[in-house]
Protein backbone atom coordinates (compact mmCIF):
# COMPACT_ATOMS: atom_id res chain seq x y z
CA UNK A 1 0.00 0.00 0.00
CA UNK A 2 1.37 3.21 -1.28
CA UNK A 3 2.63 5.83 1.97
CA UNK A 4 -0.07 8.25 3.11
CA UNK A 5 1.31 12.02 2.12
CA UNK A 6 -0.59 15.26 2.34
CA UNK A 7 -0.64 15.68 -1.49
CA UNK A 8 -4.02 16.28 -3.00
CA UNK A 9 -5.65 12.84 -3.86
CA UNK A 10 -7.28 14.51 -7.19
CA UNK A 11 -4.17 16.14 -8.80
CA UNK A 12 -4.57 16.26 -13.05
CA UNK A 13 -2.50 13.62 -14.46
CA UNK A 14 -1.45 15.64 -17.69
CA UNK A 15 -1.31 18.94 -18.56
CA UNK A 16 -2.38 20.72 -21.67
CA UNK A 17 -5.23 18.52 -22.54
CA UNK A 18 -8.99 19.70 -22.07
CA UNK A 19 -9.78 17.11 -20.35
CA UNK A 20 -6.99 18.15 -17.46
CA UNK A 21 -8.48 21.26 -16.94
CA UNK A 22 -10.29 22.13 -13.71
CA UNK A 23 -13.81 22.82 -13.07
CA UNK A 24 -13.12 26.49 -12.50
CA UNK A 25 -10.99 26.88 -16.12
CA UNK A 26 -13.09 24.80 -18.14
CA UNK A 27 -16.62 24.60 -17.71
CA UNK A 28 -17.99 27.72 -15.98
CA UNK A 29 -21.72 27.64 -16.11
CA UNK A 30 -21.17 24.43 -13.75
CA UNK A 31 -18.66 25.81 -11.36
CA UNK A 32 -20.48 29.58 -11.13
CA UNK A 33 -23.63 27.23 -10.46
CA UNK A 34 -21.88 25.05 -7.95
CA UNK A 35 -20.34 28.26 -6.20
CA UNK A 36 -23.79 29.87 -5.79
CA UNK A 37 -25.13 26.63 -4.10
CA UNK A 38 -22.17 27.09 -1.74
CA UNK A 39 -23.01 30.12 -0.98
CA UNK A 40 -26.25 29.51 -0.51
CA UNK A 41 -26.04 26.51 1.52
CA UNK A 42 -23.46 28.37 3.95
CA UNK A 43 -26.09 31.29 4.41
CA UNK A 44 -29.40 29.14 5.37
CA UNK A 45 -30.39 27.50 8.38
CA UNK A 46 -31.16 23.76 6.84
CA UNK A 47 -34.22 22.29 8.75
CA UNK A 48 -34.98 19.58 5.35
CA UNK A 49 -34.86 16.59 7.78
CA UNK A 50 -32.91 14.01 4.70
CA UNK A 51 -30.21 16.37 4.08
CA UNK A 52 -27.18 17.09 5.97
CA UNK A 53 -23.44 18.17 5.60
CA UNK A 54 -20.46 16.40 4.54
CA UNK A 55 -17.20 16.85 5.97
CA UNK A 56 -14.23 17.86 3.83
CA UNK A 57 -12.68 14.42 4.16
CA UNK A 58 -15.99 13.14 2.97
CA UNK A 59 -15.97 15.13 0.14
CA UNK A 60 -12.81 14.64 -1.10
CA UNK A 61 -12.86 10.61 -1.28
CA UNK A 62 -16.61 11.04 -2.95
CA UNK A 63 -14.51 13.29 -5.78
CA UNK A 64 -11.47 11.32 -5.66
CA UNK A 65 -10.01 9.17 -8.61
CA UNK A 66 -11.80 6.03 -7.57
CA UNK A 67 -14.70 6.80 -10.09
CA UNK A 68 -11.90 5.41 -12.34
CA UNK A 69 -12.26 2.33 -11.34
CA UNK A 70 -14.51 -0.48 -12.29
CA UNK A 71 -14.60 -3.13 -9.70
CA UNK A 72 -17.78 -5.49 -10.56
CA UNK A 73 -17.89 -8.25 -8.06
CA UNK A 74 -17.33 -8.37 -4.09
CA UNK A 75 -13.66 -7.64 -2.92
CA UNK A 76 -11.55 -10.75 -3.61
CA UNK A 77 -13.56 -11.90 -6.23
CA UNK A 78 -14.10 -9.48 -8.78
CA UNK A 79 -14.65 -9.70 -12.36
CA UNK A 80 -12.22 -6.92 -12.86
CA UNK A 81 -8.56 -7.40 -12.50
CA UNK A 82 -6.16 -4.67 -10.27
CA UNK A 83 -9.17 -4.04 -7.44
CA UNK A 84 -6.26 -4.61 -4.30
CA UNK A 85 -7.09 -0.72 -3.84
CA UNK A 86 -10.80 -0.40 -3.90
CA UNK A 87 -10.85 -3.92 -1.98
CA UNK A 88 -9.42 -1.87 1.03
CA UNK A 89 -11.32 0.73 1.07
CA UNK A 90 -15.17 -1.34 0.58
CA UNK A 91 -13.38 -3.91 3.38
CA UNK A 92 -13.03 -0.68 5.71
CA UNK A 93 -16.59 0.50 4.84
CA UNK A 94 -17.96 -2.62 5.67
CA UNK A 95 -16.15 -3.62 9.06
CA UNK A 96 -16.87 -0.43 9.84
CA UNK A 97 -20.16 -0.19 9.66
CA UNK A 98 -20.50 -3.60 10.94
CA UNK A 99 -18.60 -2.09 14.22
CA UNK A 100 -20.89 1.02 13.96
CA UNK A 101 -24.15 -1.19 14.40
CA UNK A 102 -23.17 -4.25 16.06
CA UNK A 103 -23.92 -6.56 12.84
CA UNK A 104 -22.32 -8.71 11.30
CA UNK A 105 -22.64 -8.47 7.34
CA UNK A 106 -23.20 -5.30 5.31
CA UNK A 107 -23.45 -4.49 1.55
CA UNK A 108 -22.51 -1.22 1.13
CA UNK A 109 -22.87 -0.36 -2.65
CA UNK A 110 -26.71 0.89 -2.65
CA UNK A 111 -26.34 3.83 -4.92
CA UNK A 112 -29.17 5.02 -2.70
CA UNK A 113 -31.59 4.39 -0.13
CA UNK A 114 -34.46 3.42 -2.17
CA UNK A 115 -32.23 1.36 -4.03
CA UNK A 116 -31.60 -0.42 -0.73
CA UNK A 117 -34.71 -1.06 -0.41
CA UNK A 118 -35.27 -2.40 -3.38
CA UNK A 119 -32.35 -4.64 -3.27
CA UNK A 120 -33.61 -5.99 -0.54
CA UNK A 121 -37.25 -6.29 -1.89
CA UNK A 122 -35.26 -8.27 -5.07
CA UNK A 123 -33.86 -10.79 -2.39
CA UNK A 124 -36.82 -11.70 -0.21
CA UNK A 125 -39.76 -11.14 -2.83
CA UNK A 126 -41.63 -12.71 -6.01
CA UNK A 127 -43.59 -10.41 -7.95
CA UNK A 128 -47.04 -10.35 -6.92
CA UNK A 129 -46.13 -11.01 -3.24
CA UNK A 130 -48.11 -8.84 -0.46
CA UNK A 131 -46.18 -6.15 0.98
CA UNK A 132 -47.89 -4.20 4.28
CA UNK A 133 -45.95 -1.29 5.01
CA UNK A 134 -46.81 2.36 6.71
CA UNK A 135 -48.98 4.33 4.32
CA UNK A 136 -47.47 5.45 1.07
CA UNK A 137 -48.57 2.26 -0.86
CA UNK A 138 -52.36 3.75 -0.25
CA UNK A 139 -51.92 6.57 2.54
CA UNK A 140 -49.37 8.87 1.55
CA UNK A 141 -50.49 11.37 3.85
CA UNK A 142 -49.17 8.41 6.68
CA UNK A 143 -45.19 9.04 6.07
CA UNK A 144 -44.10 5.78 4.20
CA UNK A 145 -41.50 6.05 1.44
CA UNK A 146 -42.11 5.67 -2.10
CA UNK A 147 -40.16 2.47 -1.98
CA UNK A 148 -42.45 1.08 0.73
CA UNK A 149 -45.14 0.30 -2.30
CA UNK A 150 -45.98 3.89 -3.55
CA UNK A 151 -48.19 3.04 -6.90
CA UNK A 152 -45.85 4.69 -9.26
CA UNK A 153 -42.90 3.08 -7.39
CA UNK A 154 -41.81 -0.31 -8.64
CA UNK A 155 -42.30 -1.69 -5.58
CA UNK A 156 -46.14 -0.95 -5.84
CA UNK A 157 -46.17 -1.76 -9.53
CA UNK A 158 -45.14 -5.45 -9.31
CA UNK A 159 -46.27 -6.26 -5.85
CA UNK A 160 -49.40 -6.19 -3.93
CA UNK A 161 -49.41 -3.02 -1.39
CA UNK A 162 -51.48 -3.04 2.20
CA UNK A 163 -50.63 -0.21 4.02
CA UNK A 164 -50.97 0.32 8.19
CA UNK A 165 -51.84 3.82 9.19
CA UNK A 166 -51.74 6.04 12.31
CA UNK A 167 -54.31 5.95 14.67
CA UNK A 168 -56.66 9.20 14.14
CA UNK A 169 -56.50 10.81 17.61
CA UNK A 170 -52.86 10.17 18.80
CA UNK A 171 -51.45 9.53 15.30
CA UNK A 172 -49.29 7.26 16.87
CA UNK A 173 -48.82 4.13 14.71
CA UNK A 174 -51.81 2.05 15.18
CA UNK A 175 -50.29 -1.72 16.12
CA UNK A 176 -53.28 -3.15 16.24
CA UNK A 177 -54.00 -2.52 12.94
CA UNK A 178 -50.91 -3.83 11.64
CA UNK A 179 -51.73 -7.10 13.55
CA UNK A 180 -55.33 -7.15 11.81
CA UNK A 181 -53.86 -6.02 8.78
CA UNK A 182 -51.42 -8.83 9.11
CA UNK A 183 -53.71 -11.81 9.63
CA UNK A 184 -55.92 -10.85 7.18
CA UNK A 185 -53.24 -10.63 4.35
CA UNK A 186 -50.61 -12.52 5.18
CA UNK A 187 -48.12 -9.91 3.47
CA UNK A 188 -44.49 -11.64 3.09
CA UNK A 189 -42.90 -8.81 3.85
CA UNK A 190 -43.55 -6.32 6.77
CA UNK A 191 -41.68 -2.76 7.06
CA UNK A 192 -40.96 -0.80 9.39
CA UNK A 193 -39.61 2.60 9.19
CA UNK A 194 -40.75 6.04 7.13
CA UNK A 195 -40.33 9.26 6.42
CA UNK A 196 -41.93 11.52 9.09
CA UNK A 197 -42.91 9.43 12.01
CA UNK A 198 -41.46 11.04 15.19
CA UNK A 199 -41.29 8.65 17.83
CA UNK A 200 -39.97 5.47 18.63
CA UNK A 201 -40.83 2.21 16.82
CA UNK A 202 -41.82 -0.71 18.40
CA UNK A 203 -39.32 -3.29 16.83
CA UNK A 204 -39.76 -6.11 18.98
CA UNK A 205 -43.53 -5.65 17.76
CA UNK A 206 -42.71 -5.72 14.55
CA UNK A 207 -40.86 -8.38 15.28
CA UNK A 208 -43.37 -10.55 16.66
CA UNK A 209 -45.99 -9.82 14.21
CA UNK A 210 -44.06 -10.88 11.24
CA UNK A 211 -43.06 -14.32 13.43
CA UNK A 212 -47.01 -14.77 14.13
CA UNK A 213 -47.97 -14.02 10.14
CA UNK A 214 -44.81 -15.59 8.75
CA UNK A 215 -43.19 -12.31 7.18
CA UNK A 216 -40.15 -11.33 6.80
CA UNK A 217 -39.25 -7.88 8.66
CA UNK A 218 -37.41 -5.01 6.89
CA UNK A 219 -36.60 -1.77 8.69
CA UNK A 220 -35.62 0.90 7.19
CA UNK A 221 -34.01 3.17 9.45
CA UNK A 222 -32.93 6.04 6.99
CA UNK A 223 -34.04 8.54 9.31
CA UNK A 224 -32.31 7.06 12.42
CA UNK A 225 -29.32 5.62 11.32
CA UNK A 226 -27.22 8.10 12.97
CA UNK A 227 -29.11 8.11 16.00
CA UNK A 228 -28.73 4.34 16.32
CA UNK A 229 -25.40 4.54 15.71
CA UNK A 230 -25.20 7.31 18.71
CA UNK A 231 -27.03 5.09 21.08
CA UNK A 232 -29.84 7.92 20.97
CA UNK A 233 -32.30 5.50 19.54
CA UNK A 234 -32.93 1.76 19.50
CA UNK A 235 -31.75 -0.68 17.43
CA UNK A 236 -33.17 -2.44 15.08
CA UNK A 237 -30.39 -4.24 14.18
CA UNK A 238 -31.83 -7.26 16.75
CA UNK A 239 -34.87 -7.52 15.65
CA UNK A 240 -35.25 -7.61 11.47
CA UNK A 241 -34.33 -9.68 8.61
CA UNK A 242 -33.11 -6.96 6.91
CA UNK A 243 -32.21 -3.18 7.78
CA UNK A 244 -32.15 -0.78 4.94
CA UNK A 245 -30.74 3.16 5.23
CA UNK A 246 -29.59 5.98 3.52
CA UNK A 247 -26.03 7.07 4.37
CA UNK A 248 -26.45 10.51 3.30
CA UNK A 249 -29.49 11.86 6.39
CA UNK A 250 -28.47 11.19 9.34
CA UNK A 251 -24.32 9.80 9.33
CA UNK A 252 -22.96 12.59 6.92
CA UNK A 253 -21.91 10.23 4.31
CA UNK A 254 -22.31 10.37 0.73
CA UNK A 255 -25.14 10.08 -1.21
CA UNK A 256 -25.86 6.40 -1.14
CA UNK A 257 -27.73 3.66 0.73
CA UNK A 258 -26.51 0.16 2.79
CA UNK A 259 -28.52 -2.99 3.43
CA UNK A 260 -27.85 -5.46 5.35
CA UNK A 261 -28.00 -9.19 3.92
CA UNK A 262 -28.40 -9.06 0.46
CA UNK A 263 -25.16 -8.97 -1.77
CA UNK A 264 -26.28 -10.80 -4.80
CA UNK A 265 -29.62 -8.96 -5.36
CA UNK A 266 -27.48 -6.02 -5.20
CA UNK A 267 -24.99 -7.23 -7.55
CA UNK A 268 -25.74 -8.81 -9.67
CA UNK A 269 -29.51 -7.71 -9.24
CA UNK A 270 -29.29 -3.92 -9.54
CA UNK A 271 -26.30 -2.87 -10.38
CA UNK A 272 -22.99 -3.78 -12.84
CA UNK A 273 -19.92 -1.89 -11.40
CA UNK A 274 -20.41 -0.25 -7.79
CA UNK A 275 -19.04 3.45 -7.75
CA UNK A 276 -15.69 2.52 -5.57
CA UNK A 277 -15.24 6.66 -4.97
CA UNK A 278 -18.69 6.56 -3.33
CA UNK A 279 -17.66 3.53 -1.33
CA UNK A 280 -14.45 4.99 -0.41
CA UNK A 281 -16.78 8.01 0.87
CA UNK A 282 -19.02 5.87 2.94
CA UNK A 283 -16.01 3.98 4.79
CA UNK A 284 -14.56 7.92 5.66
CA UNK A 285 -18.18 8.64 7.29
CA UNK A 286 -18.62 5.66 8.68
CA UNK A 287 -14.86 6.16 9.83
CA UNK A 288 -16.08 9.88 11.22
CA UNK A 289 -19.13 8.32 13.19
CA UNK A 290 -17.07 5.64 15.20
CA UNK A 291 -15.54 8.56 16.42
CA UNK A 292 -16.63 9.23 20.13
CA UNK A 293 -17.57 12.60 19.43
CA UNK A 294 -20.25 11.30 17.12
CA UNK A 295 -22.23 9.68 19.81
CA UNK A 296 -22.35 13.07 21.64
CA UNK A 297 -23.63 14.73 18.84
CA UNK A 298 -26.28 12.34 17.97
CA UNK A 299 -27.24 13.04 21.66
CA UNK A 300 -26.99 16.87 20.59
CA UNK A 301 -29.49 16.52 17.75
CA UNK A 302 -31.94 14.67 19.95
CA UNK A 303 -31.15 17.45 22.45
CA UNK A 304 -31.92 20.33 19.82
CA UNK A 305 -34.69 18.42 18.79
CA UNK A 306 -36.78 18.64 22.30
CA UNK A 307 -35.82 22.64 22.60
CA UNK A 308 -37.43 23.15 18.82
CA UNK A 309 -40.35 21.32 19.73
CA UNK A 310 -40.62 22.87 22.86
CA UNK A 311 -40.29 26.31 21.96
CA UNK A 312 -42.69 25.61 19.04
CA UNK A 313 -45.51 24.02 21.23
CA UNK A 314 -45.06 26.77 24.13
CA UNK A 315 -46.77 29.15 21.40
CA UNK A 316 -49.54 27.21 20.76
CA UNK A 317 -48.62 24.80 17.55
CA UNK A 318 -48.78 21.17 17.70
CA UNK A 319 -46.76 18.25 16.89
CA UNK A 320 -47.59 15.08 15.09
CA UNK A 321 -48.05 12.41 18.16
CA UNK A 322 -47.61 15.16 20.25
CA UNK A 323 -43.95 14.53 21.11
CA UNK A 324 -40.73 13.65 19.00
CA UNK A 325 -38.13 10.89 20.14
CA UNK A 326 -36.21 11.05 16.26
CA UNK A 327 -34.92 14.49 15.13
CA UNK A 328 -38.10 15.18 13.07
CA UNK A 329 -40.88 17.12 13.80
CA UNK A 330 -43.83 17.27 11.62
CA UNK A 331 -45.79 20.80 12.56
CA UNK A 332 -49.40 21.36 11.97
CA UNK A 333 -49.59 25.25 11.34
CA UNK A 334 -53.52 25.56 11.11
CA UNK A 335 -53.48 26.90 14.08
CA UNK A 336 -51.73 30.11 12.26
CA UNK A 337 -54.11 29.39 8.99
CA UNK A 338 -51.30 29.25 6.95
CA UNK A 339 -50.50 26.20 4.52
CA UNK A 340 -47.42 24.40 4.25
CA UNK A 341 -47.14 25.31 0.79
CA UNK A 342 -46.75 28.82 1.64
CA UNK A 343 -44.76 28.04 4.80
CA UNK A 344 -42.06 26.55 3.15
CA UNK A 345 -42.05 29.54 0.66
CA UNK A 346 -42.26 32.23 3.14
CA UNK A 347 -39.28 30.83 5.04
CA UNK A 348 -36.47 30.30 2.47
CA UNK A 349 -36.12 33.97 1.67
CA UNK A 350 -35.23 34.43 5.81
CA UNK A 351 -32.52 32.01 5.47
CA UNK A 352 -34.49 29.01 6.29
CA UNK A 353 -34.95 25.41 4.21
CA UNK A 354 -37.43 22.88 5.42
CA UNK A 355 -40.14 21.14 3.39
CA UNK A 356 -44.30 21.15 3.46
CA UNK A 357 -45.77 17.94 4.93
CA UNK A 358 -49.23 16.40 5.27
CA UNK A 359 -50.62 16.01 8.58
CA UNK A 360 -52.47 12.51 9.64
CA UNK A 361 -55.84 12.62 7.60
CA UNK A 362 -54.74 16.33 5.88
CA UNK A 363 -57.72 17.70 3.57
CA UNK A 364 -55.09 19.35 1.68
CA UNK A 365 -53.52 18.07 -1.48
CA UNK A 366 -49.89 16.59 -1.22
CA UNK A 367 -48.69 19.70 -2.70
CA UNK A 368 -50.44 22.29 -0.85
CA UNK A 369 -50.51 20.21 3.15
CA UNK A 370 -51.01 22.10 6.54
CA UNK A 371 -47.61 21.14 7.91
CA UNK A 372 -44.14 21.43 7.53
CA UNK A 373 -41.40 18.86 8.67
CA UNK A 374 -38.12 19.88 10.15
CA UNK A 375 -35.13 17.97 10.93
CA UNK A 376 -32.38 18.39 13.18
CA UNK A 377 -29.22 17.10 11.90
CA UNK A 378 -28.00 19.43 9.60
CA UNK A 379 -28.04 22.39 11.87
CA UNK A 380 -26.08 20.25 14.49
CA UNK A 381 -23.52 19.17 12.33
CA UNK A 382 -22.99 23.10 11.68
CA UNK A 383 -22.52 23.43 15.50
CA UNK A 384 -25.71 24.50 16.22
CA UNK A 385 -27.02 23.77 19.78
CA UNK A 386 -30.31 24.18 22.07
CA UNK A 387 -29.67 28.02 21.57
CA UNK A 388 -29.39 28.36 18.88
CA UNK A 389 -32.45 26.05 17.89
CA UNK A 390 -34.28 28.35 20.38
CA UNK A 391 -33.94 31.47 18.64
CA UNK A 392 -34.32 29.23 15.32
CA UNK A 393 -38.33 28.84 16.67
CA UNK A 394 -38.86 32.57 16.59
CA UNK A 395 -38.39 33.63 12.90
CA UNK A 396 -40.65 29.74 12.11
CA UNK A 397 -42.99 31.45 14.23
CA UNK A 398 -43.38 34.38 13.11
CA UNK A 399 -43.11 34.27 9.13
CA UNK A 400 -46.44 31.85 8.99
CA UNK A 401 -47.86 34.65 11.67
CA UNK A 402 -47.08 37.47 9.54
CA UNK A 403 -49.18 35.72 6.57
CA UNK A 404 -52.15 34.63 9.02
CA UNK A 405 -55.85 35.31 6.86
CA UNK A 406 -53.67 37.35 3.84
CA UNK A 407 -55.90 37.55 1.01
CA UNK A 408 -53.40 35.56 -1.81
CA UNK A 409 -51.98 39.40 -3.14
CA UNK A 410 -51.03 39.76 0.81
CA UNK A 411 -49.16 36.46 0.21
CA UNK A 412 -47.29 37.47 -2.86
CA UNK A 413 -45.83 40.26 -0.17
CA UNK A 414 -44.09 37.59 1.94
CA UNK A 415 -41.00 37.80 0.11
CA UNK A 416 -40.39 41.52 0.60
CA UNK A 417 -41.67 41.24 4.51
CA UNK A 418 -39.19 38.29 4.33
CA UNK A 419 -36.35 39.90 2.72
CA UNK A 420 -37.10 42.93 5.05
CA UNK A 421 -36.65 40.86 8.38
CA UNK A 422 -34.05 38.42 7.29
CA UNK A 423 -31.88 37.68 10.15
CA UNK A 424 -32.50 39.85 12.59
CA UNK A 425 -33.70 38.11 15.04
CA UNK A 426 -30.67 35.60 15.24
CA UNK A 427 -27.66 36.47 17.59
CA UNK A 428 -24.16 37.15 15.79
CA UNK A 429 -22.96 33.67 17.54
CA UNK A 430 -25.91 32.25 15.47
CA UNK A 431 -24.69 34.29 12.26
CA UNK A 432 -21.04 33.14 12.83
CA UNK A 433 -22.10 29.18 12.91
CA UNK A 434 -24.48 29.90 9.93
CA UNK A 435 -20.92 30.85 8.17
CA UNK A 436 -19.02 28.25 9.35
CA UNK A 437 -17.62 25.54 7.37
CA UNK A 438 -19.43 22.29 8.55
CA UNK A 439 -17.43 20.83 11.69
CA UNK A 440 -15.88 17.58 11.37
CA UNK A 441 -17.54 15.00 13.94
C1 LIG B 1 -37.47 6.24 5.06
C2 LIG B 1 -36.70 6.54 3.82
N1 LIG B 1 -36.22 5.54 3.08
C3 LIG B 1 -35.55 5.75 1.95
C4 LIG B 1 -35.31 7.03 1.50
C5 LIG B 1 -34.76 7.18 0.11
O1 LIG B 1 -33.60 7.59 -0.11
P1 LIG B 1 -33.09 7.99 -1.57
O2 LIG B 1 -33.63 9.33 -1.86
O3 LIG B 1 -31.62 7.94 -1.34
O4 LIG B 1 -33.54 6.96 -2.53
C6 LIG B 1 -35.75 8.15 2.25
C7 LIG B 1 -35.50 9.53 1.81
O5 LIG B 1 -35.66 10.49 2.48
C8 LIG B 1 -36.49 7.88 3.43
O6 LIG B 1 -37.01 8.89 4.16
Amino acid sequence: MATPTAEPLNQPLAEGSVGNIGLSGGVRPVFAAIADERDRQRNCIKLIASENFVSPAVLEARGSILTNKYAEGYPQRRYYGVCVNVDVTEDLAIERLNQLFGSTYANVRPHSGSQANQAAILALLTPGNTILGVGFGLDLKAGGHLAHGAAVNLSGRWFSVVSYGMDPESHLIDMDQVVELARTHRPKLLIAGGSAYPRTLDFARFRQIADDTGAVLIVDMAHLAGLVAGDAYPSPIPFADVVTSTTHEKLRGPRGGFAKKINSATFAGLQGGPLMHVIAAKAVAFGETLHPSSGTCSRGVAGNCRVLAQTLTDSGLAMTTGGMESHLAVVDLRPLGVTGNIAEKALEPVGITLIKNAMPNDPEKPMVTSGIRGGRAAGTSSGFGVDEYRQIAAPMLDTPRALRGGTARSRARTNWWASARPRRSLSAALLTAMMREPVRI
